[in-house]
């Protein structure tokens, strides 16, 4: 995946330095020719003897240096990689960033690319929660710019929290994940906004409301080789993360197993089994806004085979089933501090879509359901179009077929109305 490609690694001046030589090996070994830049602090933690002796090539830090401008000038260098990466990123590189400063090598070489940058930040706890830096990071995701990291831990300086760099492997899959692979299910990957390509931009109507989508089916291992799962894509639970994104929603995109990269400007944590979606779900309450498209798995094999099972005699295994903990109602019935104001559901019906659906705003305690009929041939499990019915307590309204991406921008703007009517009751109402 990774073989063949350039890579400009900018090191700025962190105790998290030290790990760079071995990100430098990771990337090696993947077959990707790394060429680094380093800040004057960055040489204080490692030496750029030892970052050229890995990587094999010259290592760019004076931006007033006759002989590196001879052989590749700066602009080419920031525009000779497929990716930047900037790793540590201190406080301070991300500052400069945010402004556009270029006051050395390294920010002139980040000014100058016209190529993606990730960015590994690496600071004290204090740090990374100061306005400024959250500005500043904020500025640099709406500019475009991915983060991986920081890890919470214990840091040099000895105090606990976020601000440690990700470990070279987690890098190394936010890299690849940037050429297309998915990132492992245990990582978290804020993507940068996506650029409006001269399109007027959303009203912002949902600025200050968090919002928790899931999406995508759930897999439930019968032993370490094989599961239990169902045909969605999550690309309709995707669009919904996304349109209320596009709204100036903050959310959290919880999926199961998909091959869908994630939604730009949105937090994307991956799960594999009903139970691991449920806990990513509680862990992020309260929010205001919930909205459950993902197909839990509404069974999980009782006993998981901790080894592959084997055929043994003339009788196949019988599986015994236990029932899954159901997200959507346990969210909906959860105590008034943690109850979003706003539930939204799905229903997935092969028959009697609308009554079937109106039974289950009940049976499940949400206070809207979006009904879609999945049966044989609908395409609606997969396909990129979607018909549903919009069923709250005392209504029901009956969209026509439209793209899943139309579906989710007409979800967000009835959900951005009901919540500028203010009144919990209006939400519930489906006003
Ligand atoms: O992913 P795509 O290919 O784009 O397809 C979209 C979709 C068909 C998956 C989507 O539109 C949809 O209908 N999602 C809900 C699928 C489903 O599981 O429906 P259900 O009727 O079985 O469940 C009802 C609701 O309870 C759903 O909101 C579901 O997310 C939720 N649920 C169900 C079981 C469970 N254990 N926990 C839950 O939260």
């Amino acid at each position: 995946m990774l073989k063949g490609k350039r890579i400009l690694l900018v090191v700025s001046g962190g105790i998290a330095a030290f790990k760079v030589p071995d990100l430098i090996r990771r990337l090696a070994e993947r077959g990707v020719s790394v060429r680094c830049a380093m800040t004057k602090a960055a040489e204080q933690f490692v030496t750029p003897l030892t970052l050229a002796a890995l990587s094999g090539e010259k290592v760019s830090a004076d931006l007033f240096s006759l002989t590196d401008e001879a052989e590749m000038g700066h602009i080419e260098l920031s525009r000779d990689a497929d990716l930047v990466v900037v790793a540590p990123a201190t406080a301070n590189i991300l500052a400069r960033m945010a402004q556009g400063l270029a006051d050395d090598m390294a920010t002139t070489l980040l000014l100058a690319t016209d190529k993606p940058v990730l960015v590994a930040p690496a600071m004290n706890v204090r740090m990374w929660h100061h306005p400024a830096t959250q500005r500043n990071i904020e500025q640099l995701k709406a500019d475009g710019v991915a983060f991986i990291g920081p890890n919470e831990g214990e840091m040099a300086c000895g105090e606990y929290g976020p601000g440690r760099m990700a470990e070279p492997l987690e890098i190394v899959a936010a890299i690849e994940m940037q050429f297309g692979k998915p990132l492992p299910r245990h990582l978290t990957l804020v993507q940068p906004r996506p650029a409006n390509n001269g399109v007027a931009p959303l009203k912002q109507d949902l600025k200050g409301k968090r919002a928790i989508v899931t999406s995508g089916p759930t897999h439930e291992p019968i032993d370490p080789v094989r599961y239990i799962a169902n045909r969605s894509s999550g690309k309709q639970g995707h669009a919904i993360a996304a349109a209320l994104a596009a709204r100036g929603a903050d959310v959290t995109l919880v999926t199961g197993p998909v091959s869908l990269p994630d939604p730009a400007g949105v937090k994307t944590v991956h799960v594999e089994a009903a139970r691991d979606m449920f806990s990513a779900c509680f862990l992020d309450l309260p929010v205001d806004i919930f909205v459950a498209a993902a197909a839990v798995a509404d069974w999980r094999v009782a006993v998981e085979a901790p080894q592959k099972m084997k055929k043994s005699g003339d009788l196949p295994p019988v599986l015994k089933l236990a029932e899954n903990p159901d997200i959507l109602r346990a969210i909906s019935t959860t105590d008034a501090k943690r109850r979003p104001a706003l539930v939204v559901g799905f229903a997935a019906e092969t028959e009697n879509v609308v009554a079937h659906a109106q039974k289950k705003l009940g049976s499940k305690g949400c206070d809207w359901i979006l009904a879609n009929d999945v049966s044989e041939g609908t395409q609606t499990f997969g396909g990129d179009s979607n018909a549903v019915h919009l069923v709250t307590a005392n209504a029901v309204e009956d969209w026509p077929r439209m793209s899943k991406s139309e579906v989710a921008a007409r979800l967000a703007e009835r959900i951005a109305a009901a919540f500028n009517d203010q009144s919990k009751k209006n939400l519930k109402k489906g006003s």
